[in-house]
């Protein structure tokens, strides 16, 4: 049975600054769908990741369909509404345009989707991650998909031995995909050289060399492209299908416990490494640190199991104390180099001005 998996995820409103959602917000817009995604969803899974909430679809209409995504939008209007009868902050954050025009896609909200034949038993991790862009998983997917030293059964599994396509696309250009497709093994210095600039250079989706299988999807949107100016990070989603020809759940995970630094944390304008936490953390330290987290499904005929919750787990509470510490550190140089991101990134319009005033107090001496 061919199935389609859609996370349509958006920021619209939250509790004491930038930090959850409500609980009636996310029953709100829980509540909508259930009424109104009859005939059209199998079904359904909603989740928070710091002030972002994410609506997981399973369904049968392929992807960028109106109606889902029509569907998604209008849930994220009626939550809007709640948001600013509860006097939310932020209230319809990520709802950048006023009318739904046939997809959500440079609409605010971000997407990942993939449509692909249910395999007897279809495992798939869904992540969602706040206070951060789509650069984030950048590092993690390079070393699940391309390095052994990450992913074993690059080495070991006969399935894998082909390697992954990785598609990436360059998110400054605003006109249109602007993508490439390159394969590793062969390919992997050309891809660690896109990748590396996580700000301009994305991974967009993974495919299996073995069977053509779509792996991964990853929301690519830069908000500020959309609306010309900061209205919050782009605070990403990926689906990532596991196990079989694909690299194990395990292996997937297992960057996670660098806390590499990413783009994002306070006012979206600082460096600050990724903490894996439980589903529906809030944020806190600086608005922050960035977050991720991990929805491990099972998808049968198109209905989900209950989601297990990889980084609940002890092995995660070691992590997390040392990506505190990786958090602190970078802190301690407050607004001195690296720890607030290049000028060409700044989130905020303030400093533009006030380089623009300052510019003009500059005077080259005789
Ligand atoms: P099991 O033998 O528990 O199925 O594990 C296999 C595997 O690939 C673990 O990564
Ligand atoms: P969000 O993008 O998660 O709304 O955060 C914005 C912000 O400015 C945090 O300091
Ligand atoms: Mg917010
Ligand atoms: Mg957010």
């Amino acid at each position: 049975m061919k199935i389609t998996l859609s996370i349509i995820k958006a920021d619209i409103g939250s509790v004491g600054g930038h930090i959850k959602p409500s609980q009636k917000l996310l029953e709100r817009v829980r509540e909508y769908v259930d009424n109104n995604g009859k005939g059209l969803i199998d079904d359904l899974y909603v989740s928070h990741t710091g002030d972002d909430i994410a609506l997981l679809f399973s369904h049968q209409n392929g992807t960028g369909n109106e109606d889902v995504h029509k569907l998604a939008w209008d849930a994220f209007v009626t939550g809007t509404e709640l948001a600013k009868e509860q006097g939310l902050y932020g209230a319809g954050q990520d709802l950048l345009k006023d009318a739904f025009s046939g997809n959500v896609k440079g609409m605010g909200p971000a997407v990942a989707e993939m449509e692909f034949e249910e395999r007897p038993n279809e495992p798939f991790l869904f992540f969602a991650a706040d206070k951060t862009d789509p650069g984030a998983y950048n590092l993690p997917l390079f070393l699940a998909f391309a390095d052994p030293m990450y992913c074993p059964g690059l080495m070991l599994s006969p399935s894998m031995a082909k390697g992954f396509k990785f598609t990436i696309m360059d998110v400054e250009y605003t006109e249109g995909d602007r993508i490439v497709e390159l394969n590793a093994p062969e390919d992997i210095y050309d891809i660690a050289a896109l990748l590396r600039d996580n700000e301009r250079f994305v991974v967009e989706s993974v495919h299996s060399r073995t069977t053509g299988e779509i792996a991964v999807a990853v929301s690519t949107s830069r908000l500020h492209n959309i609306a010309g100016k900061y209205t919050g990070k782009d605070d990403p989603v990926m689906l990532a299908r596991v196990q079989g020809s694909f690299p194990a759940t395990g292996e997937v995970l297992s960057a996670y416990s660098i806390g590499h630094y990413v783009a994002g944390f306070m006012r979206g304008s600082h460096t600050g490494p990724l903490m894996p936490v439980r589903i529906n953390s809030a944020v806190s330290y600086f608005d922050g640190p960035p977050i991720v987290a991990c929805h491990a499904f099972c998808v049968h005929k198109g209905n989900f199991t209950e989601p297990a919750d990889p980084f609940d787990h002890p092995f995660w509470d070691y992590v997390r104390e040392k990506v505190a510490r990786k958090a602190m550190e970078m802190r301690e140089q407050g607004f001195s180099g690296v720890a607030m991101l290049p000028y060409s990134e700044l989130e905020y319009g303030g400093i533009v001005e006030k380089m623009k005033r300052l510019d003009k107090l500059f005077k080259v001496r005789s």
